[in-house]
Formats: structure tokens, sequence, C-alpha cells
């Protein structure tokens, strides 16, 4: 909500407006994540501060999600929030924008307007104007929009600002070219584009000076990566010889895009997770064929297998859309029986979503009714759940590398970490820091985690430039 009595509307240079502090919040997934300290970069540079809360805030920007509807529904009921503050504002005559960012922002555009406290929009490929629409919405007095995408950006020149932890995520593609018919993403992220090799090993080489033990190879189709004649198992395995970087991890790939040459390189490189995301979505070939996924049931779980015979002690996980239309409880007892028999580590379960400007949403009615969904999805995560908490037992009296991510959340003289494969394992705090790499002796185990006991050396020992 714009409220300005105080400041001189005809001014224009943007110098001559005090600092503004801005407060972002991040919606939706790790690219998202990543696009917030892109976006946190771009306005740090220009003058721009950072506020720590709403109430101290000049301009609030959400940086959103539209991947379902309940996406969008939190950030209206969050602008909903946001209206005693405006109203405040605007008595006190203190600025106080609103921007919408991110997926949501280029899935609706001006529609977005209708919402009296918003202010502003910017689309995923549009936060070099950042600076320019916040300072032009707070002169003018007048809303501002730029929401077109690119195919060229990729913000390789930016440098994130990113939150403290042990992760560093660096996005290495952008966009989808995939279409699958359910998907906003292709509309809301545009077509893909990639960042060189060169540029991501350099990048790899300064967060590992910086102290951080991993990083996250991200991209919304991410091993669909190419850049002059390089692939994904090309960039994945130049970024893990590195010296010094203790664990790669890579997310969301799309299985049509796994060649040999990839497993071999996750095989090959002890510092590449032993994690394999591989979104099935059905286990019915009719309703893959209508989700165009491009892979039938049978060559999904032949990719399974080679998966696990080509990397030993793999951790598999998926993602599951219940209830996408026409399908019949034969389509999900299918699904069902693929979950069975893949024996997924974890699996991500989602009902189908009817999402603006999808082929699905254009050609296919939302026909299976709310309360099918409901009960298949509950069918659903009973049958994963118990075959996670199976999976987890097994690994009782294994020793599994974790890098440590902090203490306890519940109990303060503990730690907890990820294991290689992705599993949370909480354990006695081994007196060394966060961002160690400790060997923990798994005792006890849930459907949601593991518990153990750190017992001395890591068997990876130090990160040396040969591996
Ligand atoms: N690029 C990734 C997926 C990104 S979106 C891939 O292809 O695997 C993350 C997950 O959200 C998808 O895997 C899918 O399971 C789910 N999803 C996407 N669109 C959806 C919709 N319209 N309704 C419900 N779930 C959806
Ligand atoms: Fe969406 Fe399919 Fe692209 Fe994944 S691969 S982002 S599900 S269109
Ligand atoms: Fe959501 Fe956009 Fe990510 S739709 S899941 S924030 S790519």
């Amino acid at each position: 909500m714009l409220s300005l009595p105080t400041l001189n509307t005809n001014v224009t240079e943007p110098g001559t407006l005090p600092p503004l502090a801005v407060y972002l919040e991040t919606y939706g997934c790790q690219m998202n994540v990543y696009d917030s300290e892109l976006v946190q970069s771009i306005l740090s540079s220009c003058g721009f501060e950072t506020a720590t809360s709403v109430e101290a805030a000049d301009v609030v920007l959400m940086n959103t999600c539209a991947i379902r509807e309940n996406a969008h529904r939190k950030i209206y009921g969050r602008l909903d929030l946001l209206r005693p503050l405006g109203r405040a504002r605007t008595r006190a005559g203190r600025p106080f924008v609103v921007g919408i960012l991110g997926c949501m922002a280029q899935n609706l555009k001006d529609e977005l307007f209708d919402h009296p406290m918003v202010d502003l929009i910017a689309g995923p490929d549009n936060y070099k104007s950042l600076p320019t629409l916040i300072r032009g919405a707070i002169t003018s007095g007048e809303p501002r929009i730029e929401a077109h995408l690119s195919e060229y950006e990729t913000y390789a020149d930016v440098a994130p600002i990113r939150a403290a932890g042990v992760n560093a995520w660096i996005a290495v593609m952008r966009g989808c070219d995939n279409f699958c018919t359910f998907c906003v993403v292709p509309y809301t992220r545009g077509r893909e584009r990639c960042r060189s090799v060169a540029s991501i090993v350099d990048e790899t080489h300064a967060l590992v000076e910086n102290g951080y033990p991993q990083v996250t190879l991200l991209g919304q189709n991410v091993n669909s990566y190419r850049h002059e004649g390089a692939e994904f198992a090309d960039l994945i395995r130049a970024v893990a010889e590195v010296p010094g970087i203790q664990r790669v991890r890579f997310t969301s790939p799309h299985p049509k895009d796994f060649p040999l040459s990839l497993l071999s390189a996750i095989a090959a490189h002890p510092n590449i997770c032993k994690h394999v995301h591989l979104p099935v979505q059905a286990g019915s070939d009719r309703i893959l064929d209508k989700m165009n996924r491009t892979y039938t049931r049978r060559e999904y779980l032949a990719l399974v297998d080679l998966v696990r015979q080509t990397i030993p002690n793999v951790a598999i996980t998926t993602d599951v859309i219940i209830g996408f239309p026409t399908e019949t409880e034969a389509d999900f007892q299918e699904t069902a029986d693929l979950v069975r028999e893949a024996a997924f580590d974890n699996a991500f379960v989602f009902k189908y979503s009817e999402r603006e400007g999808t082929v699905a949403r254009r050609d296919f009615p939302d026909d299976v009714p709310p309360a099918a969904k409901t009960d298949r999805i509950v069918r659903l995560l009973d049958l994963q759940h118990a075959i996670s908490k199976k999976k987890n037992e097994a690994r009782v009296g294994q020793i599994l590398d974790v890098l440590i991510e902090g203490m306890g959340e519940k109990r303060d003289d503990h730690q907890f970490g990820k294991s290689d494969g992705y599993q949370t394992v909480t354990f006695p705090a081994t007196g060394q820091p966060t961002g160690s790499l400790v060997p923990v002796r798994i005792l006890r185990a849930t459907q949601g985690g593991l518990h153990g006991v750190g017992v001395g050396e890591s068997s990876l020992g130090p990160r040396v430039a040969s591996e």
C-alpha cells in the first residue's frame, strides 16, 4: 500500500530518496530461496538496507510460488494480514510498498493489483529492475510491474548474499522446456538456459574458501543442463573435483535425463551424495502419457534398477501426484504398486491442483472428487511411511557420515545433520562444530529419521584435490 505524504512526489532521482529498508519473505522451492539471495545482493548493491521485521520495513517483498493453489492462498492470506500495518503507515505518512516477486507474480501478472495491498510486481527474470521499480513506485505513488520472461537471464554476474549455514545453493540452469501437462513452471520460469561450467566451478572455489562444506546444484530440471558441449555429468564431475568441497548435491532432476555417464559420475566421486530424487508422478502408463512425462512405468522401474546397480547404497526419493484428471482406483493401485516395487526411501505426495495456463487445465476437467483424492493420498502416505520406516531400520548398526547442521531443536545437548542419503540424523553433541563431517553409528530408527552416536574420525577424512 503506497502512502507518501512526507516524500516529495516530484522527486525522480533515485539518489534523493533516504535509504529504504526491505523485508523479504520467501515461499516455494529451493530455487526461490536462491533467487531471494540474488535479490538481497541486487538491492544491497543499490543502497537498500535489510529490515528484520515487516514493522521496521519501508518495503515488504514476497518471493512467491505458484505450483499448487494453496501456495496462492497463502500469499493472499499474508497480504490480508498486512492491511492494518498499511493503514497505520498511511496515517503516519510513512512509505510502505508491498511487492510480489517469483512464480505467482509471473503467473498472475497485473491481476495481482486487484489486491489493494500490492504496489509492485516483478517476475523471476526481472530482479535486476527491482531498485528502479521500488524507487519508481515510491516517487510516483503509482504501482510498478515488470514480468516478462527472458531467454538469456541466468544472473551469473550477481553474487548472491547467502544465508549462513552448511549448504550453498548454486542455480546452474533456469527454466523448464518439458511442459508436463499439470505444471505451471514452464510458464512462470520460461525456457531452459544454463550457466557456463567455468563460472559454476569458480563459484564453488569461492564457496570453499568461505567455509561452505556443501553445494547443491539447482535447476527446475537440473540434469537437462547443457552448455557448449558439456552435459550435467561433466558439470557435476568438475564441481566435485574442486579441492575442499566435502559434499555435492543436486535437485530437481527429471527421469528422462539420467544417462549412465551421470550415474557413473555419482558412483565414482565419494563427495557426490548417494541420493537421487527421481520424481515419478504416477504409476499408470495412461496417466503418465496424459501428464506428458515421456517415460513408461517399465522404463521408470528399469531406471530405478540401473541407479541401484550403478550406485551401491543409494537413497532414492520421489514425487507423486494423486488425483490427476481421469485417475481411477485402478490407476491409483498401479501407482501404489510402483511405490511398493521401487521401495523409495521417501516420497512427497501431492493432490493434483489445477493450474492456470496449463494443458491439463485446458483439456482435462479436474474430475477426481476431493474425497477420493484425500482417501488415496492417505493410503499412499501410509504405505510410504511403512516403507521409509523399514528402510531406516535397516540402517541400524551402520556407521554413516553425517554433515552437522546445528544443535538439536528439542535437546540442546544434541546435534543433528544429514547423512549422504539425506536422512536426518540426531546424536549427542560430539564437540565438532557445525559444518563438520562426522561418522555416526546408528542406534535407532523411526519413519522420519535416525538416531545414533558419534564414533571418531570420518571414513572420508579430509578432502583432497586428487579425489
Ligand atoms: N522439475 C521437477 C518438479 C518441480 S515441482 C520435476 O519435474 O520433477 C515439484 C513437484 O510438485 C512435482 O514433482 C510434482 O509432483 C508437484 N506438482 C507440480 N505441479 C503440480 C500440480 N499442478 N498439482 C499438484 N502437484 C504438482
Ligand atoms: Fe514442471 Fe515437468 Fe518441468 Fe518438472 S519437468 S518443472 S514437473 S514441467
Ligand atoms: Fe514454486 Fe516456482 Fe519453485 S512455482 S516450486 S517457486 S519454480
